[in-house]
C-alpha cells in the first residue's frame, strides 16, 4: 500500500469577485436520515482517492463554535429561549463561515459541510415556529455572503425516522424533543425543498444506506467533475 503523494485537486472551481474560490457543498436533512452515517462513508471514498477536501460540521467545526454546540446541545439547557436558541445558531455559523469555510474557498479547496442554514431555517423557523423572515435574516448577516454551490438533500419521513431511532438508546436534549417538533421541523423542510433553487439536489433517504451512499456520492462528483 502506497499513500497517495499528490492528493487530487479540484480545479473547477470559479473566480468570484476577483478571487478563485472552490465549491461549497453542504448535507443537509432531519435527525434520522443517516446522514452522518453517510457522510463517514463519503468520507472513506474521498480519502481513498486522494481527493482534496476540507469537512466540517455545524454546529461547530471550530473550537468556539463548538463551545456553542455544547450549550445547544446540553441536556441541562432546557429553559433556552426559542430566539436565544436561534441567534446561537447563527452564531457559532458566524465563526464556522470566518474561520473555516471562506478562507478554505478562497485557498480553492472544496468544502463539504454537515449541516448549514438551510437547518436554521427548518428547525428554528418551522420547529421552534420563529418565522422564516426573522431566522432568514439572522442567518443573512451570519453567512455574510456565502451560499452552498450544492446542497444535498436526505429526504426521510417521520414514521421511517421514528422507526429507526426506537433502536437507539440516548437522545440529546434537541433529539429528545417531543414528536410534534419534528413533524414541524420535516414539514418545514418540505416547504424549504419547495421554495429552494437547483442548487438543491433531493435524494430518497427511505432506502439503504448503501444505496443513499451511492446516490449522493454520485451527485457529490458529478458536481466537482470527479
Ligand atoms: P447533531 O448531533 O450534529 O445531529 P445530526 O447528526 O442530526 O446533524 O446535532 C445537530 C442538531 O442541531 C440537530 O438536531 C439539528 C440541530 N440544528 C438546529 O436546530 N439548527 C441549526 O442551525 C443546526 C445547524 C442544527
Amino acid at each position: 500500500f502506497k499513500m497517495e503523494k499528490n492528493p487530487k485537486q479540484i480545479y473547477n472551481g470559479y473566480i468570484k469577485g476577483g478571487i478563485m474560490r472552490g465549491k461549497f457543498i453542504v448535507f443537509e436533512g432531519s435527525d434520522g436520515s443517516g446522514k452522518t452515517t453517510i457522510l463517514n462513508n463519503i468520507k472513506e471514498y474521498l480519502d481513498e482517492h486522494g481527493y482534496d477536501y476540507v469537512l466540517t460540521r455545524e454546529p461547530g467545526g471550530t473550537r468556539i463554535a463548538e463551545m456553542v454546540r455544547d450549550i445547544l446541545l446540553s441536556n441541562h439547557d432546557e429553559e433556552m429561549s426559542h430566539r436565544t436558541e436561534a441567534l446561537l445558531f447563527a452564531a457559532s455559523r458566524a465563526q464556522h463561515v470566518d474561520q473555516i469555510i471562506r478562507p478554505n474557498l478562497e485557498k480553492g479547496k472544496l468544502v463539504i459541510s454537515d449541516r448549514f442554514y438551510m437547518s436554521s431555517l427548518a428547525y428554528q423557523a418551522y420547529g421552534r415556529e420563529l418565522g422564516y423572515d426573522g431566522v432568514m435574516s439572522i442567518n443573512e448577516f451570519a453567512i455574510d455572503g456565502i451560499k452552498p454551490d450544492c446542497t444535498i438533500f436526505f429526504n426521510v419521513d417521520p414514521i421511517t425516522v421514528l422507526n429507526r431511532k426506537k433502536k437507539q438508546v440516548e437522545a440529546d436534549r434537541l433529539e429528545s424533543e417531543e414528536d410534534s417538533y419534528h413533524k414541524r421541523v420535516y414539514e418545514g423542510y418540505q416547504k424549504l425543498l419547495e421554495r429552494e433553487d437547483d442548487n438543491l439536489i433531493i435524494i430518497d433517504a427511505r432506502k439503504s444506506i448503501e444505496e443513499v451512499t451511492k446516490a449522493s456520492l454520485d451527485k457529490l462528483l458529478e458536481i466537482i467533475g470527479g
